[in-house]
This record gives C-alpha cells, structure tokens and sequence, in this order.
C-alpha cells in the first residue's frame, strides 16, 4: 500500500498534509510513503526530514499520485483550468483521496472524483462526536486561526493591547470584541486576553454564554426564545429569523462603537456566512480601530470585508479579510492537521492486513466520504445533485 503526500499548489497554501512525525507513524503502519519534493517548505520541513522518517522523494507529480493507494492533501486537489497539473486525473481508479475537499458548491469537482472513480473523503464533514475529536480538522485549524486573528489585528492596531502605567502617564486597555464562540472564537478570547484586552463575545448559542465567562470576558447577546432554541443537534448555530437579526444588530451596533479590536468568527455550515457588521457599524467606530474577519472566504460577517485585502476605510477603520488564516501559522496547522488525517488512516487501514477497510456502519465513514466505485454517495450531495438536475430539467429553454 502506498500512500502519498503531494505538494500543495493552490495560491496562499504554506500547509501540508504529513509531518516527519506522522510518516514515521505511517511507515509504522506499514505504508509505503511518497512525499512530493519541496512538499513541506511552506511548515519547515525540509525533503531531507522527510526522507530520515522513512519517506521516499519524487519530484514529478505523476510519480506522486501514480500508483498512490491513498493521497492525503490539505486542499482539494487542482482540476482542469486551475493552471497546474490535473491533479484529480492523476489519481489512479479506487484511489483513497482525503483532504479539506470543501465540497459545498463545488458539484463540478464531486462529479470529476466521481468519474475517476476515486473514494473522496472530506475531513471537515467530520462529525462532532467524542470519538472523532483527534481528526476533527475544523477544530485544529479553527483553533489556530482564532488565535492568529488576534496577532494580525494587533500587528494592525497602533496602539497596545493592555493596560499600561507609565512615568508619561497611562496608556488604556484595547476593548475588543469577538463575534461568534466556536472554536476560534474561545481561542481569539483567550488570546486577546492574555495580550491584556477587555474582551467582551457575543454568539447565538445559548451554550457559550458560561464558558464566555470562564474565560473573563462579557457576554453580550439578544437573550429571546429564539436565542435558547437557536442551537442544532450537531452543536452548530441555525440561520437566524430576520426579526432576530434585526434587534441583534441594534445590541451589536451600541456594543460596537465602544471596541478597538473586533474579531468575527459567525459561520453556519453549507451557508453564506452571516452578515454582522454593517457599514454604518463600521463608521461608528473610532479611527485606527481594526476588524478582523475571519469568515471572509464564506462572504464574509463584515460590510466592506474583501478576501485577501487590507481596507481602510475613510473613517480610520481598517478591515482585514487575510485568505486561508490556518496557512498563516503553518508549522503548528500542519503538525496537527497531519495528525487528523493519522488518526482516520489508523482507522481504516486494517493492522493486520495493512489493507484498507471502510466500515459502511461506522458513522465517521458515512458522515465524511463523498464518492466511491464512480458515483456521488453522501446524502447531502447526492440529494443536492438530484435538486440540480430536477431544476435543469424544469427550466424551459431559453429561445
Ligand atoms: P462555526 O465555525 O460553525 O461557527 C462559529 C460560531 O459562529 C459558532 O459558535 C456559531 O454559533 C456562531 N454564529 C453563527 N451565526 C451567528 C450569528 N448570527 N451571530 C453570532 N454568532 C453566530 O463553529 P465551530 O467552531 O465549528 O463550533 C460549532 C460547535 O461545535 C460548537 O458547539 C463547538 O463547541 C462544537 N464542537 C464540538 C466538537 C466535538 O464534540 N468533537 C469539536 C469542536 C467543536
């Protein structure tokens, strides 16, 4: 069996699906390892580290993915017209493709998996259940994104985070408020207020008020019968009604003239991210205020946010939307990354045989593969495929 690691092409990716680490541990499970060359630059591991935990080196992307039995992958792989190799046209028929797959929207390349006859499996449709945690890559990354957002707006901000005493006089604590409590949303309260802030946090879930508060910092949120039913059964946020939104963001817009620092994280799963901060939100701040928002690449939680750009805005204010935060602290996103994806290869390669072995009853299995023997499985996929073809077929044609 062998299982290769290629490089990452896709612009703004430093990450990589396997460490030193890890392929040491894949060796252990008797795979045989590829690494593409220079597949690690990007997290600081050198070919050369690779190689010492086992790791064979190929330089040329059709010896990588060739006879691959399985590809891990950080991003989903380059299709035709995405300037690079096509890379999906490099696996081999019945190959194992695991990576971030981000299949929502992206039919075009479920159906390409699906005719090459690859297993696709996407790590972020991971279910949130006790057993998964240690492949749950929404959280590993997430984790590390809420606390880089932190870092970047400070580096943005002119002025410093805690409270300071001085001979010249006092320097104030930054007030910063961070907009949705998931993963990155505790880790970027809990960093802002390590860097001394005033931190104050604001979500739909009931659930996070208390652990909010363990981590010192205020919960501000429209507390209404929606708000304690505003949670499913996974754990995520459900899409608010419009009169909530509305007397959310009255509460929102008086909070927000108060902050220096505010930090969004609102995202509900499959959907356009939530629209928090609006224009006028925007401008009630003071000049020199930083915004930071981290659900940029699903639309975004800010009005004038754009993906991969600074904005200042003629107010002072300035909006960051960096792409791909998680690749922005590289080194520690990758090491754990690459341990999530240990995690599912040691549970779906058979110790014994060393072959590989998909439980179709084990609820990880079912939650996250999305292709399999030339056809699109998953439920959610399968049904918004059938949706597709029914509208196509009802829409008359246009003369
Ligand atoms: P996420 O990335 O989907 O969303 C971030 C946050 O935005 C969520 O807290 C959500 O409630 C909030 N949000 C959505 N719409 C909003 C709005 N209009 N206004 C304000 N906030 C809004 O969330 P993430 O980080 O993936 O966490 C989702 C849940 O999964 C949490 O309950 C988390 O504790 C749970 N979880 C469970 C795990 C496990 O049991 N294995 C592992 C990781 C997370």
């Amino acid at each position: 069996m062998k299982i290769a690691i290629p490089k990452e092409r896709r612009p703004n990716e430093r990450r990589v699906a396997a460490s030193p680490e890890t392929v040491k541990k894949l060796k252990g499970l008797g795979l045989d390892v590829v690494v593409e060359s220079g597949a690690g630059i990007g997290a600081a591991y050198p070919d050369r580290a690779y190689v010492e935990a086992g790791a064979v080196i190929e330089t040329e992307p059709a010896a990588v993915f060739g006879d691959a039995d399985i590809v891990l992958k950080v991003q989903r792989p380059l299709g035709m017209a995405e300037g690079g190799p096509d890379e999906v046209h490099l696996l081999k028929p019945g190959a194992i493709l695991i990576g971030i797959l981000a299949p929502y929207g992206s039919s075009e390349a479920l159906k390409a998996y699906a005719k090459a006859k690859v297993t696709a499996i996407s790590m972020e449709l991971m279910p949130r259940i006790t057993r998964a945690q240690a492949m749950d890559v929404l959280s590993s990354q997430a984790n590390l994104a809420g606390y880089r957002a932190v870092l970047d707006a400070a580096n943005e901000f002119g002025r410093a985070f805690p409270m300071m005493m001085t001979a010249a006089g006092t320097v104030p604590p930054a007030r910063c408020l961070v907009m949705g409590v998931g993963v990155a949303g505790l880790q970027a309260i809990a960093t802002a207020r390590r860097l001394g802030a005033v931190v104050s946090a604001t979500d739909v879930r009931p659930a996070v008020k208390e652990q909010v508060k363990s981590l010192g910092a205020t919960f501000v949120a429209v507390e209404d019968d929606e708000f304690r039913q505003a949670e499913t059964k996974g754990g995520y946020a459900k899409e608010m009604s419009a009169a909530y939104q509305a007397k959310q963001a009255i509460l929102i817009a008086d909070t927000i003239k108060k902050q220096d620092i505010v930090i969004t994280t609102a995202l509900i799963p499959g959907r356009k991210a939530p629209i928090l901060i609006n224009s006028e939100m925007v401008s009630s701040m003071k000049p020199g205020s930083v915004i930071v928002d981290l659900a940029v690449e699903q639309g975004g939680n800010v009005e004038g946010s754009r993906k991969g750009k600074i904005i200042i805005t003629p107010g002072g204010v300035k909006i960051v939307g960096h792409l791909n935060v998680p690749s922005r602290i590289a080194i520690d996103a990758s090491a754990l990354y690459a341990r999530n994806l240990l995690k599912l290869i040691e549970l779906i390669v058979d110790q014994k045989t060393g072959n590989v072995v998909l439980d179709w009853d084990d609820e990880i299995i079912k939650a996250t593969v999305l292709t399999h023997e030339g056809r699109i499985i998953h439920p959610a996929f399968v049904e918004a495929e059938a949706a597709a073809t029914t509208s196509a077929a009802s829409t008359p044609p246009t003369a």
